[in-house]
């Protein structure tokens, strides 16, 4: 799976950092845990600014794209369920 977090000003400001945090430690719970999850690997990259804070006035950040698809006002909570759900056996 891949994971794009945006570590823009913007998206920062709004907690990115910390879903990124989370990520870290998710990674290490589906590692140890091969019972429920598939380790498909998760590879995560970030990057400045995902540029969609440019494109609308509206509040998109923070910003994640999972697989391709962004996640707009991303919580922690929404990005960790979206990952489980598509790895959970
Ligand atoms: S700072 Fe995150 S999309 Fe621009």
């Amino acid at each position: 799976m891949k994971l794009k977090i945006c570590a823009g000003s913007n998206c920062t400001l709004l907690g990115s950092l910390s879903i990124l945090d989370q990520i870290d430690d998710l990674k290490e719970i589906i590692s140890e845990d091969a019972e429920n999850y598939r380790d498909e690997g998760l590879e995560v990259e970030v990057i400045k600014c995902l540029g969609y804070c440019k494109e609308t006035n509206e509040q998109v950040a923070p910003v994640v794209v999972i697989d391709g698809e962004p996640m707009f006002n991303a919580t922690s909570q929404a990005v960790m369920e979206k990952i489980v759900n598509k790895i959970r056996k």
